[in-house]
């Protein structure tokens, strides 16, 4: 799957801008608040119809307008896909090949990127909740069905906090109710924890190496922690276990309204030999550990869907020494269509890139170099 074309009307800081790119490496370079973030913000729009950076969609919208659009044209083999969100006060609307979509779950994975930028950094240093919405999102990317069972189970999880409220202030409110809430939650969970654990598993199958090669340091891995402790991931333990611990919270939760374990109280961390990359880490070795997680998951993806998903390096190169600038430009696949930003283009060592081509984006423009 590659981008061969971008289009952009009122988006942040451009007016209009078209531009096809390479399927190898696209490099785009600039002084400061020229328009790279903004660009690759865009790219990501089209993937997930959400920015990593902003809130409020509207933000993304040029000073003074009432509209954005973004058409992308992807590659993917033989066929070409032609995706555009228009993206009003009112709210979006979004066509795929010119049809019109409706659900978010129906247009998700449409397009898959990887996204490493500065942000990443909550990835390790952030709460436990906007790890758990980057892990919704990345597996929420290749599997519809997951984003539908994380919709029903937030669904449950509202009505089962208000009956536990119900139940704490009725005390004649019958259990069984309760039950029911607890049985599908339950069964949504195993769903999740699964999908969690599968994804967790692929990434440590890839991560540990490619930290290894990059930084000379063993053993790095993603230690995932449920709210719920199981060893191995079978469904009659998780039901078990679930029931047990619901058993014996049943005061405390109808004291807080609230549901006190599953999949919305998961967390996972960066360790190395054991140690939390979070405490002990260095600056630079947690941004290789992120960059190094988002690596592997390239493979993920091409498991899942059959193709590589677009990597997408906001600044990354300007934060590294040349080691390993030129460690990570070696790692990127020739396969994967990249695109990097950088102040400097002399942050990419073309010794170590075939097939690269150079945009310079400068005052809301983005041209390509000959
Ligand atoms: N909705 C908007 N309308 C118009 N301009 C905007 C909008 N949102 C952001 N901008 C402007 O876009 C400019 C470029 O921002 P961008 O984040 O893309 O810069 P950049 O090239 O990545 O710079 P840096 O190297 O500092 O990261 C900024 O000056 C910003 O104020
Ligand atoms: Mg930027």
């Amino acid at each position: 799957m590659f981008i061969q074309k971008v289009k952009l009307k009122n988006f942040r800081n451009y007016d209009t801008l078209e531009l096809d790119f390479t399927k190898n490496l696209n490099v785009l370079y600039g002084d400061n608040a020229q328009g790279k973030t903004n660009f690759l913000e865009a790219i990501y729009y089209g993937a997930f119809t959400r920015s990593y950076r902003a809130d409020n969609v509207l933000d993304l919208i040029k000073l003074n307008e009432d509209f954005f659009k973004l058409e992308i044209e992807i590659k993917d083999k033989d066929d070409t896909k032609k995706i555009e969100i228009v993206t009003t006060k009112k709210g979006k609307k979004i066509q795929v090949n010119k049809v019109d979509i409706k659900r978010i779950s129906d247009y998700i994975g449409n397009l898959n990127v990887v996204l490493f930028a500065p942000e990443d950094n909550f990835l390790i240093k952030g709460t436990p909740a906007s790890r758990r919405t980057f892990l919704d999102m990345e597996i929420g990317q290749v599997s519809k069905q997951y984003i539908n069972v994380l919709s029903e189970y937030n669904h449950l999880l509202k009505q089962r906090n208000e009956y536990l409220k119900t139940m704490f202030i009725n005390s004649f409110t019958d259990k069984e109710y309760l039950d029911v809430l607890t049985e599908r939650i339950i069964e949504k969970s195993i769903f999740i924890y699964s999908a969690r654990v599968d994804y967790i598993k692929k990434i440590n199958e890839k991560i540990g190496n490619l930290y290894k090669n990059i930084t000379g340091i063993d053993n790095l891995v993603i230690k995932y922690s449920p709210s719920i402790d199981f060893e191995e991931f079978t469904e009659e333990e998780i039901k078990e276990k679930m029931l047990e611990r619901f058993d014996h919270l049943l005061d405390r939760e109808m004291s807080q309204g609230n549901t006190l374990i599953g999949p919305h109280r998961d967390d996972f961390s960066f360790l190395i030999d054991e140690k939390n990359l979070k405490i002990f880490g260095s600056q630079g070795q947690q941004r290789l550990a992120i960059l190094c997680f988002k690596l592997a998951e390239l493979d993920y993806i091409k498991e899942k869907t059959g193709y590589y998903p677009i990597i997408l390096f906001d600044d990354v190169f300007s934060e590294l020494d040349n080691i390993h600038k030129n460690k990570l430009l070696q790692h990127i696949n020739k396969d994967v269509q990249t695109f990097i930003t950088t102040t400097n283009g002399e942050n990419i060592n073309k010794e170590f890139v075939t097939d690269v081509d150079f945009f310079v984006v400068e005052n809301s423009k983005i041209e390509k170099q000959k």
